[in-house]
């Protein structure tokens, strides 16, 4: 009894070790507006070729609605009809370059899940790949990724599965799974270094460059390992560290997420007898002509590994100072797989996008909002008699919006205009940013009603960072909606100036007092603004032997 539990509490802590399969991402029901922005596409099944008409069926993945429409197409037509419901839904039906049929899409729907009814135009399209000859079905289903074109220009980005999955031999577990070349194993007893400070922390050997890049104590190894059934190689190594001298088991050479190849080793045994686990998750597509599932597999192997080691004294010329060089005398092992765990997944699990709730191009879509804090701003002084001329001595504000938070700006270069109706620049390049991330930001300000005139650019990459999206919010903003301010009043009855600062919880916490963006445009271009120099710094010229500020300067 006792030897039976033992053998299975060791075979199930055998079977923990394995690498644990990542669970699927999957999107919840509703989030309409998020799908639509992440994963606008169409799902096509049940498309069978008759007579010269097609007949399939079609549901839009971000689609508030649960269901799916009819769609049949003939050759003497181009614009497919639908069943009832689809008015919206505008499908195309055509021969592509090599012969396959191409299914495009064009849709516009409206989510209402966010409280904001925003409306989505998309097309897209898919080629069927497996249906041949004049009549026929097609055993397998498709997916139509989508471009959006309302409300922004956006074609998310969605994964891509990795290397090997279309492999013919992706999925065969077998003799000679895996080749491990390359083996190195050094082991040290002691730090290289000469002259410590702090022992294995900072070297001061000359040449100190960084101090830490000493070869530490412990063990070194480095290997390769080539998966043969997808060609796929991975660089395995560990060095040790202050913390951790001894190559941990199972060592991770990479992966570890969702669509990732994972590999971990298990190096044991002492010099020159050391043996190698191989364990490797993977992906693969088996046979798309017929399935649209891909399936991931966890499997291992192990060989022998007997390395040729030497060993001498290290350079600190301490007796207990010993380097072990091991190096295999092989070019290569083969291992052998066995298969530990096989799953399928959802079909295009690898190409959907994760579930992801708001962001930058959410926030900017959905109710863009900018929230003003720390406001605070001084006149000039100015004729009591010309409000009108009034302009600003200083001036703070920070902003809050969609994708960046507490752009502070300060009164900066007028741009044009005069008196209240001064347009200054809230762009700047001297805050150290490549001049490539820098927006168009203008602002006026009445001091008399408290309203601010803004224009302000941002950039969005969540859903696609190749191809940002730059956003152009403006509109005026009502500052007396926090009446929490303090002013004051100096001058006489001729020249005055003046200037309020708001201090409430509001103006004072992150992110500040919100406002509705009035007015949203979305780009895929970023028109920089110019470069107005930096305030307070002006030209001097030298005239007549004298240094002195150009005219003209600030
Ligand atoms: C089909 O979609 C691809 C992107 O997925 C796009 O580049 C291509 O222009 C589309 N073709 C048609 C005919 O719409
Ligand atoms: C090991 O892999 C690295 C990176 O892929 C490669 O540069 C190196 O040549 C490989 N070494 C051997 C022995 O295969
Ligand atoms: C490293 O080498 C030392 C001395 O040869 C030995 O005592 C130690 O066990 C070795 N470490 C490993 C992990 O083999
Ligand atoms: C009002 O103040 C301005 C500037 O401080 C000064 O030049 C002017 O003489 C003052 N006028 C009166 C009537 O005090
Ligand atoms: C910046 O915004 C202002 C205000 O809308 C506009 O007049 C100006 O043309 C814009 N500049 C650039 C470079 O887009």
């Amino acid at each position: 009894m006792s030897v039976f539990y033992f053998l299975v509490v060791s075979a199930l802590a055998f079977i923990t070790l394995a690498i644990t399969i990542p669970s699927t991402p999957t999107w919840p029901d509703g989030r309409c507006t998020d799908k639509s922005l992440t994963i606008p596409s169409w799902v096509i099944w049940d498309y069978k070729v008759a007579s010269g008409t097609a007949t399939f069926r079609v549901d839009n993945r971000a689609h508030p609605y649960d269901g799916w429409v009819e769609i049949t197409c003939s050759r003497s037509e181009s614009q497919c009809h639908g069943s009832a419901a689809s008015d919206e839904l505008k499908v195309n039906w055509r021969e592509g370059d090599n012969g396959q049929r191409v299914i495009s899409f064009n849709e516009f729907w409206v989510c209402g899940d966010e409280g904001d009814h925003t409306i989505f135009t998309a097309t897209g399209n898919t080629t069927v790949t497996s249906c041949t000859g004049s009549d026929c079905a097609s055993p397998i289903t498709y997916l139509a990724p989508g471009s959006l074109v309302l409300p922004v220009p956006l074609t998310p980005v969605q994964p891509t599965p990795p290397p090997g999955i279309n492999a013919p031999t992706c999925a065969d577990i077998r003799k000679n799974e895996w080749t491990v070349a390359g083996v190195e194993y050094r082991n040290y007893t002691k730090g290289q270094c000469k002259q410590w400070y702090g022992e294995d922390q900072i070297c001061l050997d000359p040449p100190v460059t960084t101090g830490t890049d000493f070869v530490t104590k412990g063990e070194h190894l480095k290997l390769n390992v080539t998966n043969n059934a997808i060609s796929h190689e991975v660089l395995c190594s560990f060095t040790p560290t202050y913390y951790d001298i001894s190559i941990p088991n199972p060592l991770r050479c990479t992966g570890g997420n969702f669509n990732e190849i994972t590999l971990d080793v298990r190096w044991s045994g002492t010099a020159p007898d050391f043996s190698l686990k191989v364990e490797e998750l993977w992906y693969c597509l088996e046979n798309p002509a017929t399935n649209a599932n891909p399936t991931v597999i966890v499997a291992s192997g192990s060989t022998p590994v007997p390395l040729t080691c030497q060993s001498y004294p290290g350079i600190t010329g301490q007796a207990d100072d010993i380097v072990t060089r091991c190096t295999d005398p092989a070019s290569s092992h083969a291992v052998d797989g066995i298969q530990l765990d096989k799953q399928t997944l959802p079909p295009y699990s690898l190409v959907t996008a994760y579930p992801v709730h708001g962001g930058c191009t959410f926030d900017s879509v959905v109710n863009p909002t900018f929230y003003y804090r720390g406001m605070y701003f001084h006149t000039k002084p100015f004729p009591a008699n010309d409000p009108d001329s009034a302009t600003l001595s200083s001036f703070t504000a920070g902003l809050t919006g969609p994708g960046f938070a507490d752009f502070f700006f300060y009164e900066n270069k007028a741009i044009s205009g005069s008196g209240v109706s001064t347009v200054y620049t809230c762009a700047v390049y001297y805050d150290g940013k490549p001049a490539s991330q820098h927006y168009n930001c203008t602002y006026s300000f009445n001091p008399h009603t408290k309203v601010i005139t803004q224009d302000k650019v941002w950039e969005c990459r969540d859903k696609n960072p190749s191809q940002p999206l730059y956003f152009d919010g403006s509109g005026s903003f009502d500052w007396n909606a926090d009446p929490i301010q303090s002013c004051t009043n100096p001058g006489n009855s001729t020249i005055i100036d003046f200037g309020c600062y708001w201090h409430g919880d509001h103006a004072n916490g992150q992110p500040g007092v919100p406002y509705d963006i009035p007015k949203v445009t979305a780009s895929l271009i970023n028109v920089l603004p110019p470069n107005y120099g930096q305030p307070g710094v002006s030209d001097t010229v030298r005239v007549n032997g004298k240094w002195q500020k150009m005219s003209g300067g600030t």
